[in-house]
């Protein structure tokens, strides 16, 4: 980054921003192997969120590839790079005021880290979809581990690539016993038990066209 770039203080604080929205801004880090429930149960919670009135925003890594990060592949560099852009572009949208939620492989503890430390302390919350590889190829709904096992594939994640299983996630869960309902009742738990959410009974019911 060159010396000559300044920081510029905002006469609007991310605070402010998410005081006019009546919430509180965080990051929902869903981590896991392809085919865990990372988007499904990620999708879910955004409905429910969105039906209590929260403005969230939903990334997901087979959208994002397809757009800002559309230059990066799957080795270990891309990789690292993909998580760098999704945790800053994360944080614009925390800034912004907004719940976000946020769908990545992320298979690597480090990056996740560095995630964690651009979020002040509580605001990055990392999900930990912990359902087992064997359930997740036996789903295999994109073909991607079949593929994989034939050497169609390469630098697979759980194949040949590795996933770092996070230590201390805030929240586990795994939907091969829990169903995506029972994940997002936990997380929804976790939101009200932390204050990031408050138990509305005035938020208006239902999504706009449903
Ligand atoms: S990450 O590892 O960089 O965090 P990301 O979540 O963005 O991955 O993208 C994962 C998605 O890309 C998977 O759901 C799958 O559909 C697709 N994909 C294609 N090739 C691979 C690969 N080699 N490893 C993992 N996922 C892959």
């Amino acid at each position: 980054m060159s010396t000559d770039i300044v920081w510029h203080d905002h006469k609007i604080t991310r605070a402010e921003r998410a005081h006019t929205k009546s919430q509180r801004p965080c990051l929902l880090w869903f981590t896991g192997l392809s085919g865990s429930g990372k988007s499904t149960v990620a999708n879910a919670l955004d409905v429910a969120l969105h039906q209590r009135g929260y403005h969230t925003f939903l990334l997901d890594g087979d959208n994002v590839r397809h757009g800002l990060n559309r230059d990066l592949g799957f080795s270990d560099a891309d990789r690292v790079e993909n998580i760098r852009r999704i945790g800053e572009t994360s944080k614009l949208f925390t800034d912004a005021g907004l719940i976000v939620l946020s769908a990545f492989i992320s298979p690597f503890a480090a990056d996740r880290r560095m995630v964690r430390n651009l979020f002040p302390s509580g605001e990055f919350i990392e999900v930990f979809m912990n359902t087992p590889l064997a359930t997740c190829e036996e789903r295999d709904p994109k073909g991607l581990y079949q593929k994989a096992r034939e050497g169609k594939i390469k630098d697979f994640t759980g194949i040949d690539s590795p996933y770092e299983t996070p230590a201390r996630p805030e929240v586990s869960l795994d939907t091969s016993t829990l169903s995506i309902d029972d994940c997002v009742e936990t997380l929804i738990g976790y939101l009200l038990s932390r204050n990031m959410i408050l138990n509305r009974t005035d938020a208006p019911q239902g999504r706009p066209g449903s």
